[in-house]
């Protein structure tokens, strides 16, 4: 790879060792993956956040990093924690696992992170835009990132995202380069796409048969709102792989130009149904009902303030949400609304990446196909999939519906 003379001398660690570290992964990746240089990247999402899911080791990696002086050079935010850093002691997170889970933001924040913790930062201010390079971590921003906004991002480990940031630069290979954005699989959509369930259901079944290919939608009427394709994106990232897709006539590249590679395969959707199937376990009653998996936006949280007034809950019902926008929600009294019936609504987190099992979660009601994809195995939990009636009547009833 092709170092300029200050890319050479910071992984000589002349400009100390924090830089040094993070120059010497961006140059065995770009090594490893063809890389002819390193790029400025406009902004960067780390993974690896949860304490669930970091440990100890993970922990010592990024503590022994933040010692070393460790300063990232652009914005910069984090994938969700393991729990509400505010509200962690209400909502039964046990004092042991919240102080390790503090101790690893606040490390975060010696590397100049703000304790921004969503997987939609695109919602609340690390907004890219068309055609820019960046470096996100998180499976379902990366989709929409790619996909939804035009701009360029590798799906990066938690590793090399805090890397880039550090250097202000990635390894110029895979999606940041423009032949290598075009789909290579054709996905003729002949059913109807009603509501967010059917759009995760629709990216469920993409998803298992395509694995990482990039798929071209056809027959997906104009304009799905942002929180479908959202929905879209995060299911085909949690059953296959797929980082970047394109929507004829919707998604910014496939309007600018042909974004289909002659030489592709053919996928028909008839109907959702296998995928719905697929993403249903037979468990009747509810005992959390979870929304907001990508994090929810504000018309998520509006909809379902409004549906739950003066109704009460027999479930416990989270709508995890960036911490921003639970602060909005507090502040119009939509969350009042919601815990009168018996809701959270729930900054920083979500339920795979939280240790729902210690809360005694054992059957669950999702409208996000993802979740419904990563919660049994994650979470030892059984699944419910729905829309979002189907899951807050699941949650006032206690029990799910056909
Ligand atoms: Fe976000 Fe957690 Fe879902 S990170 S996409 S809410 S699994």
């Amino acid at each position: 790879m092709e170092l300029s003379k200050e890319e050479e001398e910071i992984l000589e660690g002349k400009q100390g060792v924090a830089k040094q570290k993070a120059m010497e992964i961006l140059v065995a990746l770009g090594n490893i993956y063809g890389a002819e240089n390193l790029i400025p990247v406009a902004s960067v999402q780390v993974s690896g956040v949860s304490y669930k899911n970091l440990g100890d080791a993970g922990f010592e990696f990024l503590q022994e990093w933040a010692d070393s002086g460790a300063i990232t050079q652009v914005l910069t935010t984090l994938n969700p924690a393991g729990m509400d850093l505010e509200q962690w002691e209400s909502m039964g997170f046990s004092p042991s696992f919240a102080q390790k889970q503090l101790c690893v933001i606040s490390c975060f924040s010696r590397f100049g992170i703000p304790p921004l913790c969503s997987c939609t930062p695109y919602l609340v201010g690390n907004l890219p835009l068309l055609g820019q390079h960046i470096a996100w971590a998180e499976s379902s921003a990366v989709s929409f990132a790619n996909s939804v906004l035009g701009a360029r991002t590798n799906r990066e480990g938690g590793p090399s995202a805090l890397a880039a940031a550090i250097i202000g630069k990635t390894a110029n290979y895979g999606f940041h380069l423009e032949r290598n954005r075009k789909a290579n699989y054709l996905i003729q959509v002949k059913c109807l796409l009603k509501d967010e369930a059917d759009f995760g259901a629709l990216g469920y079944l993409v998803g298992k048969k395509i694995g990482s290919s990039i798929p071209y939608f056809k027959g997906i009427p104009e304009f799905p709102s942002m929180e479908k394709l959202k929905a879209l994106g995060a299911a085909m990232a949690a059953s296959g792989s797929v980082a970047l897709y394109h929507i004829e006539n919707i998604t910014p590249e496939a309007k600018m130009q042909n974004m289909l590679l002659e030489n592709h395969e053919t996928m028909q959707i008839l109907s959702l149904q296998e995928g719905y199937e697929k993403l249903n376990s037979s468990c009747k009653d509810i005992d959390m009902v979870s929304l907001g998996c990508p994090h929810a936006s504000w018309e998520e949280i509006r909809q379902v303030a409004s549906y739950l007034e003066g109704k009460k809950l027999k479930s416990r019902l989270w709508i995890t949400t960036a911490s921003p926008l639970a602060a909005f929600a507090r502040r119009s009294g939509l969350e009042k609304k919601i815990q009168n019936a018996g809701g959270f609504i729930v900054g920083d987190t979500c339920m795979i990446v939280s240790p729902i099992q210690d809360l005694g979660v054992r059957s669950l009601a999702t409208n996000s196909a993802k979740a419904a994809c990563y919660a049994p195995s994650h979470c030892n939990v059984n699944v419910r999939y729905g829309n979002l009636k189907q899951c807050l009547d699941a949650a006032i009833e206690g029990s799910f519906s056909e």
